[in-house]
């Protein structure tokens, strides 16, 4: 799930602004170890972090602030703030997104150097994503580590492909997006740690709606070492819409090939 970077680093990002053409709608890949170093323009801040997520305890680091880097970014692909969301790429195949326009409020983000002076274990590089605020806030954060690229692509273009057009679904469509979609992808968009659920064949084609609750709610009980943690945090109301999402899904496959 690696992403190549066409970027160069530094101050020849300025530079570029002048021949971009207008707005893309292909995702722009970024490959931080690429980006982020030597950059004059994105520099180390001291941050404390009131409650980090994976420690479980309040941390210092010296991180490189998110916003910095999307600052560069949408200005030299000229991207819409609005309508761009930002995939985290792990090494693991773990892909949180979030809007770009949500990291611009008042829980900031900053990317950790893992290998760099606060030197965390090697899970961790080459990037950990942490936030700065309350507790119970950064909590709904993702905090993605082995975090090695950005990848910004138009909502609109990624709704598009996974998202109903009806509103029936859009309960299942919007739980599945902030519970599922991390770690697996519907028509290719998505998370790769976890099998892609619609194509070439959706999940409910091979799948009963009982096993895939069943399994949602205790991987282990059917399969042993199972990578999927357990879904705890959904009612079964809930799932049964997300299942109802997935068979919605059948019959709207795109990138089938
Ligand atoms: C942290 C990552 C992660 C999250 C979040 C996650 N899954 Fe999974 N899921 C996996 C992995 C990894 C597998 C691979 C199977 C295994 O290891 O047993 C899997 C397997 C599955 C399978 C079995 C299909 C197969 O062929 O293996 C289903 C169904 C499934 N997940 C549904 C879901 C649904 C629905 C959600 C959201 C409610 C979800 N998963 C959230 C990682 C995840």
């Amino acid at each position: 799930m690696l992403v190549k970077c066409n970027q160069q680093p530094d101050n020849s990002l300025a530079s570029q602004n002048d021949s971009m053409p207008e707005i893309k709608t292909e995702p722009v890949n970024l490959e931080l170890s690429k980006l982020v170093p030597g950059n004059d323009n994105i520099q180390k801040e001291e941050v404390i972090v009131e409650w980090d997520d994976y420690f479980g305890q309040r941390k210092k680091y010296s991180a490189y602030p998110l916003v910095k880097i999307l600052d560069t970014v949408l200005r030299n692909h000229h991207l819409d703030k609005e309508n761009t969301i930002v995939i985290f790429d792990c090494i693991d195949g773990y892909k949180p997104s979030l809007p770009v326009s949500e990291l611009y409020g008042n829980i900031q983000g900053y990317l950790v150097d893992a290998s760099g002076p606060d030197s965390l274990p090697h899970k961790f590089q080459p990037y950990y994503l942490v936030w700065k605020g309350p507790m119970i806030e950064v909590k709904k954060y993702p905090w993605p580590y082995g975090l090695s690229g950005l990848q910004l692509v138009s909502a609109n273009e990624m709704f598009k492909v996974i998202k109903p057009a009806g509103a029936d679904k859009s309960t299942g469509f919007q739980l599945f997006y902030s519970n599922c979609l991390k770690c697996h992808s519907i028509n290719k968009i998505g998370g790769k740690m976890g099998p892609e659920l619609n194509v070439p064949k959706n999940i409910t084609e091979y799948w009963t709606e009982r096993d895939i609750v069943g399994f949602c709610r205790n991987p282990a009980s059917y399969r042993y070492n199972s990578a999927m943690p357990p879904i705890t945090n959904l009612s079964d109301k809930e799932l049964a819409e997300i299942v109802s999402y997935l068979k919605y899904m059948k019959g709207h496959k795109t990138h089938a090939k």
